[in-house]
């Protein structure tokens, strides 16, 4: 490598093209958000999830026949292996879920006979799979912990309905099955994100899908990124009410902390994502009878905007939904990872359908021509 073929250093990345994709586009300056082609908008107001992860999967909508096997396909995976529930049950109830996540993912890729054919074909029937067990994983990985029987999955819900079902071990309200079908279809993919790029990594030296789906999970687990929909609801309630809500974003910016649920390395004139989930954080809390967090998320959208010019993103107004919908917190980012897991798929097949290592190089700032010193004379 010459010298002219080295790019400066950009920290974060920051504006670095890392590869090319026909997954999505974020056009951040319209405020826009493109999956294969489609316009989030129309697809917020019309599609079903299934729908969505057969359009990021497989690159374009499906035709009625196509959606009916690919449902059918899901339905067959809904249940996981009974070794795997084993695992589960073993883990320490005080685990976290997504660790849990993690190891069932793994222990899915460690059964998996398809694990080590990395061909298109293969590919695609392990993502289905894996987007019909994650849901499952999650729900039920989090009854467990709670010292529950886990819910068989439903055979005639759709997948966000069977979700909720599954974590509430009840019929689901329908009106919640809806918001919950479009929050999984709003965080289902969103371009080289910190964990959309692990798994990218990770593919790249040839590894499977489940190892890179495994490595994903932990990268969102981070509060910067998928994380940030836990740590937002917990400030949410550190503020209490919403007489509350400007003194204390006030105070957390004085003392220079970020607050969670806001800003975005690729928006900085908002996330369309939040701005579709901001009229459900309505909706939802006239359902529930209580507007208290509507109100708070109000008051606090717009002292950070007066104060520090940024915008909510969609971890934001998810979190309220979430949690006015009854779900623990624990189990805000692992939802993020059931529904990413199609936009995780999508790039792994990309990346294994097209692939070269993805190896860049680190400039060296430690020192040079130390003299070795034998054990006994150091320090
Ligand atoms: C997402 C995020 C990491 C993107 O940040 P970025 O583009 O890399 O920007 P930086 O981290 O370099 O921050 C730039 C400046 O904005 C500030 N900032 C960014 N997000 C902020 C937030 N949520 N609250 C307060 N200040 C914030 C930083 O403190 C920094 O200020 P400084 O220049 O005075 O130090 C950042 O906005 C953040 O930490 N948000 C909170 C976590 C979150 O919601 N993540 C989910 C993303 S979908």
């Amino acid at each position: 490598m010459t010298e002219k073929d080295i790019v400066p250093y950009r920290p974060g990345l920051e504006g670095v093209t890392a590869g090319i994709s026909s997954v999505s586009d974020i056009v951040a300056e319209e405020n826009r958000l493109i999956y294969r082609g489609y316009d989030i908008l129309d697809l917020a107001a019309h599609a079903e999830f299934e729908e969505v992860a057969y359009l990021v999967l497989h690159g374009d909508l499906p035709t009625r026949s196509q959606l009916e096997t690919f449902k059918a396909e899901l339905l067959k995976h809904r249940e996981l292996p009974s070794e795997l529930y084993s695992v589960l049950k073993n883990l320490p109830k005080s685990s976290n879920l997504m660790g849990a996540l993690q190891v069932g993912v793994a222990t899915l890729g460690a059964m998996e006979p398809l694990a080590n054919d990395n061909s298109h074909e293969a590919n695609l029937q392990k993502a289905t799979k894996l987007t019909a067990q994650m849901a499952t994983l999650v729900a039920n990985g989090w009854r467990i912990l709670q010292g529950k029987e886990p819910t068989p999955p439903s055979n005639s819900l759709n997948h966000a309905s069977n979700f909720l079902h599954m974590l509430f071990g009840k019929e689901p309200d329908e009106f919640y099955g809806k918001v919950m079908n479009l929050t999984f279809i709003l965080y289902a993919e969103h371009g080289y994100n910190a964990s959309t790029f692990t798994a990218r990594v990770i593919a790249s030296t040839l590894a499977d899908m489940h190892s890179a789906v495994t490595g994903a999970i932990g990268a969102l687990k981070g509060a910067l990124h998928g994380g940030a929909n836990e740590a937002a609801m917990e400030a949410m309630l550190a503020v209490g009410t919403p007489d509350r809500a400007e003194s204390w974003v006030l105070e957390q910016l004085g003392q220079k902390k970020r607050i969670m649920g806001f800003g975005h390395r690729e928006y900085k004139t908002g996330d369309i994502r939040a701005t579709i989930l901001r009229n459900y954080v309505q909706k939802v809390a006239e359902r529930a009878g209580d507007m208290k967090w509507f109100e708070i998320q109000d008051i606090m959208q717009k002292v950070v905007l007066r104060e520090k010019n940024l915008h909510p993103n969609v971890d934001f107004p998810a979190a309220a939904i979430y949690y006015m919908m009854g779900i623990d917190i624990p189990v805000y980012t692992p939802i993020f990872a059931a529904a990413r897991i199609t936009g995780w798929s999508a790039h792994i097949i990309e990346q294994h359908d097209n692939n070269r290592l993805l190896r860049p190089r680190s400039d060296y700032n430690g020192p040079r021509d130390l003299a070795f010193k034998p054990i006994d004379q150091r320090g």
